[in-house]
């Protein structure tokens, strides 16, 4: 098979859908691999890393979907994009589609074959390709929280880890899964005292048991989160309710509550943020302030570490996409079933209902 390794052109993304690994084994397999110029220079790889293993390395975007019949990428295609995919294309990468009609309407109508990394799904309802994304925004949400806890920055002023006779500062993750855990993990690594709230006893008990002490578990409850939050110099919103929007467990009024220079990293942006007042920002401007409440709210975390975010991504999505080449995307569905979750849209049709369903659409019709 032919596959093109485009450059992404999304605002301040710097990840590359396939690195110099990636192309060794899908060139030791047979099949041919056209790199766009520059592709992997955000993340590290040159193109003669990848020349070296086998890719042609084309000057031009329109180039690399010209010559490939799967394009296999990071972010979902922008509007200067649409106009590149053809019927012939099976397309590889995060979508989001459900949070945008403009994309949803312009790859029915290309007729491609669009498999969605996000909707990739195991048996046990685990998501493998936005694993990775969720340890890297996690570990992020601490290293990110504690520069914006600085005084200059408009922080509290607080040393996460304290010094000896002075006592450490005080996290809240509000959320015990993916994010919540990795963001635990570091923040506890720094020495900080850590509050780890979730509704789902099972993760509390998981997190008690590998957790040192000073991680302390509590039931996600209003009372309980307006209790911590008094006191709690850095908090993380890591909740998510799968295909929901995320439930807003900080309301305005509690933002009086907090003492000044209380930051919040909200990673749950993403689903529509697990705070009343967060509201989408960039890498370029990434936080704002309300009521004296540091907020960071960044909705592409892992796009700002791009050596690291390109290896957790591409480690994952390699077999697949090695499935999709070698047996061709009809075979590699049926025969797997987590890869057949990804598939969004096929050829004009939408096949994943959710999709549908957030725009009011009937599948049937479309
Ligand atoms: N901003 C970014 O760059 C970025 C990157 C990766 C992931 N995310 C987002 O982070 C969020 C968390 O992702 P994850 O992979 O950790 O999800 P996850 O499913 O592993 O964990 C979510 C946890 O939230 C818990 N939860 C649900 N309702 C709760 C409540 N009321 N109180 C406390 N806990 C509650 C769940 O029980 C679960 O344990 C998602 O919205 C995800 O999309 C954002």
């Amino acid at each position: 098979m032919k596959i093109g390794v485009p450059k992404e052109i999304k605002n301040n993304e710097n990840r590359v859908g396939m690195t110099p690994a990636g192309v060794y084994e899908l060139t030791k397999n047979n099949h041919e691999v056209f790199v766009q110029k520059d592709a992997g220079f955000g993340s590290g790889f040159f193109d003669e890393d990848y020349e070296q293993v086998g890719a042609t390395v084309l000057d031009t975007i329109e180039e690399v979907y010209t010559a490939a019949d799967m394009i296999v990428k990071v972010k979902e295609p922008i509007a200067e994009e649409y106009p590149l995919i053809k019927s012939h294309h099976v397309v590889f990468t995060y979508f989001h589609f459900a949070s945008s009609e403009p994309l949803t309407r312009a790859m029915l109508n290309s007729e491609a074959v669009c498999i969605a990394y996000e909707t990739v799904e195991d048996e046990d309802g685990s998501l493998p390709l936005l694993t990775p994304m969720s340890e890297v925004a996690g570990r992020m949400a601490i290293q990110q929280g504690a520069k914006y806890l600085e005084k200059p920055i408009k922080g509290r002023g607080v040393l996460l880890g304290g010094v000896p006779g002075v006592p450490p500062g005080k996290v809240l993750v509000l959320g015990a899964g993916i994010v919540g855990i990795q963001a635990a993990k570091m923040a506890a690594g720094l020495g900080a005292h850590v509050t780890i709230m979730d509704i789902n006893m099972k993760q509390l008990r998981y997190v008690n048991d590998v957790m040192p002490n000073h991680v302390v578990t509590e039931f996600s409850s209003e009372f309980n989160i307006r209790k911590r939050i008094k006191d709690h110099d850095l908090i993380i919103g890591g909740v998510l309710i799968k295909g929901a929007k995320a439930p807003k467990l900080i309301t305005r009024d509690m933002l009086k509550d907090m003492r000044p220079g209380t930051v919040v990293v909200d990673v749950a942006v993403d689903q529509g943020g697990c705070m009343e007042t967060t509201k989408a920002t960039t890498h370029e401007d990434p936080t704002y302030i309300i009521d004296d409440v540091v907020h960071y709210c960044v909705a592409n975390m892992p796009g700002a570490v791009p050596y690291t975010s390109t290896l957790a991504l591409t480690n994952v999505t390699l077999p697949y996409v090695l499935r999709l080449a070698n047996q061709g995307w009809e075979v590699a569905c049926a025969k797997d079933a987590s890869l057949r979750k990804g598939l969004n849209i096929v050829k004009g049709k939408i096949v994943y209902e959710e999709i549908a369903q957030a725009f009011n659409w009937s599948v049937d019709a479309m």
